[in-house]
């Protein structure tokens, strides 16, 4: 008896055996295949900020139809100009990681002048970029050639208190001086609130903000087509004066000439400002149901000089490719997905960044959860572009610079901007 069980024990763990051998083959050979052909890995470095919306909505998506495609976003400083000296020295150094290249739209000039993009002009036809916004194209190109395709757009707001200003029966300003009065007139009825905001640090941001002050007072800082520099004219003196007053009078405090946009939009969230410049990100921030001024802000243009027009800062980011990069098709594919409308709407709703494409600014879903896109497209498109010249972060440095010293009050407006002007000269070429 116990022979016999033996036996058969023996006789079926052979089968079993066998059996097991069998489909252990099929699975491998199903499976070794994929094993072997590892994704493609596309590298993308961002800002810290922006890489939470890419990594949580659209890379997910992307990843889930093009599965032979992986998108490893790296998260860099928080700053467009400290951002650019990585990808600048990954590229100078040679033998950069970098496939796709998340660009700032001050960045295409210069990238484009180095040679370490690829020129994308035969692979989107002028029907498929007119669905964009024209600033974001004209930004994205160099020399007439094609060099990024927007991904989000960006123009500087103005964000005030609406419950405030209602209260105490104000309009929302147009002119500079009314900016001032109202401030000053609502931080003596609602104690410990600056009045305005603004992004007055040393950084890229700083000249963002500052050319829509000097446009407001008709100035200009370098025409693209001439080169001619306008830092020394009597509208640029006006403008850092206009910002030194603020400080002057209360109005900001002290310490906004070390802010960047996130120092300004935490005081304005926490409620302890009437004014605040920045970008449209700052809205769904500060209509989060944590936020103490939910539901308490409007949005507007920048105010402006009498008789002059508001100035609005083009802003905003777009992917080019790496000439460098050994998967330019895989580049491409995801380009294509990343701007096309399904992207940007998923994009757009989760992360609240401002569209490029057009057609989403009136999106039915979209002005639902923001319901001023529609007035944002306005904004956006009388929005000016930084000079779009290929010396432009040595320009902006320059400014930078010197516009620090003169609103820390470490040189006159006048010094400060007769060597601001000498230099930029000196760079461009001109006497
Ligand atoms: C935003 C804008 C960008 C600008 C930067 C300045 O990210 O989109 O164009 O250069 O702010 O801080």
């Amino acid at each position: 008896m116990k022979l016999k069980s033996i036996r058969l024990i023996k006789k079926y763990f052979w089968q079993l055996g066998i059996a097991l051998a069998i489909l252990a083959s099929i699975a491998i050979y199903a499976i070794a295949p994929a094993l072997t052909q590892q994704p493609v890995v596309l590298n993308l470095l961002m800002t810290a900020p922006d890489a939470q919306p890419w990594q949580q909505g659209i890379v997910k998506d992307f990843e889930t139809k093009y599965p032979g495609i992986r998108i490893n976003v790296i998260e860099g400083p928080n700053a467009t100009n400290l951002l650019e000296d990585l990808y600048t020295s990954a590229f100078i150094l040679g033998d950069s990681p970098y496939d796709l290249v998340n660009m700032d739209v001050i960045w295409t000039p210069k990238f484009a002048a180095a040679g370490w993009l690829k020129d994308l002009s035969n692979e989107f036809s002028a029907e498929e970029l007119a669905v964009f916004s024209p600033n974001d194209i004209e930004g994205s190109r160099y020399e007439g050639k094609l060099y990024r395709v927007p991904i989000r757009s960006d123009a500087g707001v103005l964000y005030y208190r609406q419950d405030l200003l209602s209260a105490a029966g104000y309009q929302p300003p147009e002119t500079f001086d009314e900016l001032l009065q109202i401030s000053q007139a609502l931080q003596k009825k609602n104690k410990d609130t600056w009045g305005y905001l603004w992004q007055g640090r040393q950084y890229e941001g700083l000249v963002a903000m500052f050319v829509e002050v000097l446009e407001g007072y008709g100035g200009f800082w370098v025409n693209p087509t001439t080169k001619e520099v306008g830092l020394d004219q009597p509208e640029t003196i006006q403008a850092i004066e206009f910002l030194r007053n603020t400080v002057k009078t209360g109005v900001s405090p002290p310490g906004v000439t070390t802010y960047q946009e996130e120092e300004t939009r935490r005081i304005f969230q926490s409620g302890k400002a009437v004014f605040l410049r920045s970008w449209p990100y700052v809205w769904p921030l500060a209509n989060e149901d944590s936020s103490p001024i939910k539901g308490r802000i409007g949005i507007k243009p920048m105010v402006s000089a009498p008789g002059k027009s508001a100035g609005t800062c083009l802003g905003g980011w777009g992917l080019g490719i790496a000439k460098s990069s050994p998967h330019q098709k895989e580049a491409m594919t995801a380009i294509r997905y990343f701007t096309s409308n399904e992207a940007q709407r998923n994009f757009i709703l989760k992360a609240g960044y401002v569209p490029s494409r057009r057609e989403l600014f009136n999106d039915a879903e979209i002005v639902a959860k923001y319901s001023y896109y529609p007035q944002l497209l306005n904004i956006v498109g009388s929005s000016v572009l930084r000079p779009a010249i290929a010396q432009y972060a040595q320009a902006s440095d320059i400014l930078q610079r010197y516009l620090s010293a003169a609103l820390t009050n470490s040189l006159t407006p006048e010094q400060a901007m007769k060597a601001a002007a000498k230099e930029t000269r000196l760079l461009l070429g001109k006497k």
